[in-house]
């Protein structure tokens, strides 16, 4: 197997001159010099050094921010909601949707700086960075068209026995936003975005990796929005995160990464019902093959449900249930479609499997590996699992069973275990037992088939795909999960509502109220009540 870091060459589009220093932060309307201590950002994409000894590439550094810089972020966002009487909140939606289609303007310019970022901090293939940024401007574009209409429907009044209202959505507050690392523009201002244009306030913190590719945008972010609406700081999440939740101040988590810190994160907080919660967490979404599907089909939508961006995708197929009496054929042409898969760095044309960011993930996988081996379970295809410093090559483990750590845990990587069965209620039950409840794929051509079984798992996941792999998109379709899963639904239309109220201003029919409402829509003197 060739080693992915030997005699790499680097086109000359992707070449980094020196590494980046990101020296400010984003806090009250200001890009402030950070004077403390940082720390490095490395690429999981090795080099050699003067030595000839192979190291991760140095990008650059980053603040390592303390306590009070959390609380000065803080702060900043809680002045600017200012309880609700902020410039911010209190704006015609009309006016914010233009800072948002500024930002946007801004942003679009950053592409080629923000997409090279990607790849080289996250591993990311070329293609794949694109269309990370990409869908993220669509998604903004969306919003933005999703909200006009909504508003538009809002301005109705209505009259019901003797009241007159109008009911629309106002924001929540201060909202505290945390994003992954495998799609950290896309997921991050899935977040941010509608939590910006329904009019609350923001602190965001990048992950732990892809946070240089945010550096362009900061200055999109201090123009294009008041003081305090966007605070940007850096650094570790328990240390930043703390006290922030502490204080009592924030209205809202927005997290996208694992139960575990989404629970220790709101136990933080004060008072709790006052703490809205939107989470997007871990899954387990198994994959279940029946004997009558199209083998062809099924084999490439579990190579890509497993395997995009090397296993680490939140929606990834992380457990193969097959049929015992297609298992034997399945596996083999299982196998050979991951032998065509490109591997090597994330420049290379067609590219599907690449270094992997997180320095831990190659001996963890190494270790989920070797525990189903002791249990049972053989690695099938060749290569499978062999390292190279950041970089693994997918494992294929069968048999696999419940003994076995990968039968439960959350691999997040490039390792796919096949279990077979033979009743149906097997991997049903796998399903209901789980400690997650995101998505699920069912591969069978016969409708008598699946028709009891979209029954059965609709009221344990939350999205059945259908001889299709697991996916969050398109946009417009509701994101969210049952269980360890999730916590509120994300689409483009529903994250408009989860990160605001529905808000009314009632009336008492009657002579004087009646005039009032009217001068009000008429001189269009509130920014909340008005006509259109
Ligand atoms: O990691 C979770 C992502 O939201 C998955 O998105 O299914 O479009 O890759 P995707």
């Amino acid at each position: 197997m060739r080693n992915i870091f030997e005699n790499i060459h680097i086109p000359e589009k992707h070449k980094i001159d020196k590494p980046f220093n990101q020296h400010t932060y984003l806090v009250d309307g200001k890009l402030k010099e950070w004077k403390g201590e940082t720390t490095s950002v490395y690429s999981p994409v090795y080099q050699k050094d003067s030595k000839g000894k192979l190291q991760p590439t140095l990008l650059g550094t980053i603040p390592n921010q303390t306590q009070e810089s959390a609380l000065e972020a803080l702060n900043s966002a809680y002045q600017a909601y200012d309880k609700g009487r902020g410039e911010w909140p209190t704006m015609k939606v009309e006016e914010r949707i233009n800072c948002i289609e500024n930002f946007a303007k801004m942003m679009q310019e950053t592409r080629d700086e923000v997409v090279n970022w990607l790849l080289w901090e996250i591993g990311k293939p070329y293609e794949e960075s694109c269309n990370e940024f990409d869908r993220t401007i669509k998604y903004i574009e969306d919003t933005i068209l999703n909200l006009r209409e909504m508003d538009q429907k809002h301005s109705e009044i209505k009259n019901h026995d003797g009241i007159l209202a109008q009911v629309r959505r106002a924001p929540l507050g201060v909202v505290l936003c945390l994003s992954p690392y495998n799609y950290p523009l896309n997921e991050t201002f899935c977040l941010l975005i509608p939590a910006l244009i329904m009019g609350n306030t923001t602190i965001f913190k990048p992950a732990k990796y892809g946070i240089l590719l945010l550096s362009p945008l900061l200055e999109a972010f201090q123009k294009s929005f008041p003081k305090g609406v966007v605070n940007i700081i850096y650094g570790s999440g328990r240390t930043l995160a703390t006290p922030i939740l502490e204080s009592g101040k924030v209205d809202v988590l927005a997290l996208i990464g694992n139960s575990k810190s989404a629970n220790a994160l709101q136990g933080y907080h004060p008072k709790k019902n006052r703490l809205r919660l939107v989470l997007g967490l871990e899954a387990k979404n198994p994959g279940i093959v029946l004997p009558d599907c199209d083998l062809e089909l099924t084999v490439r939508e579990c190579v890509n449900g497993a395997l995009a961006f090397n296993g680490q995708r939140c929606t990834a197929l992380k457990i193969l249930f097959v049929h015992e009496d297609i298992v034997e054929e399945f596996s083999k042409k299982f196998v050979t479609a991951i032998e065509k898969l490109k591997y090597g760095n994330p420049w290379e044309e067609g590219v599907n499997i690449t270094p992997l960011p997180e320095p831990n993930k190659p001996d963890y996988i190494q270790e989920l590996i070797a525990d189903a081996e002791e249990k049972g379970a053989n690695v099938i295809n060749k290569n499978g699992g062999e390292r190279q410093e950041s970089f693994v090559y997918p494992a294929v483990l069968y048999p696999v069973n419940e003994k076995m750590r990968i039968y439960e845990e959350e691999q997040f990587g490039p390792v796919v275990p096949i279990l077979t069965f033979k009743d149906i209620q097997e991997p049903l039950d796998y399903v209901s037992e789980s400690k997650y409840g995101q998505q699920v794929s069912l591969f069978s051509k016969s409708s008598e088939a699946l028709a009891p079984l979209i029954d059965n798992l609709v009221n344990q996941v939350c999205r059945v795909n259908i001889n299709a792999k697991c996916q969050r998109g398109p946009d417009v379709f509701p994101f969210v999960g049952r269980k360890d899963s999730a916590v509120s639904t994300l689409s483009v239309y529903d994250a408009l509502r989860t990160f605001s109220i529905r808000t009314l201003v009632a009336f008492k029919s009657n002579e004087t109220n009646d005039k009032i409402l009217s001068d009000l829509l008429e001189n269009e003197s509130s920014n909340f009540l008005r006509k259109k």
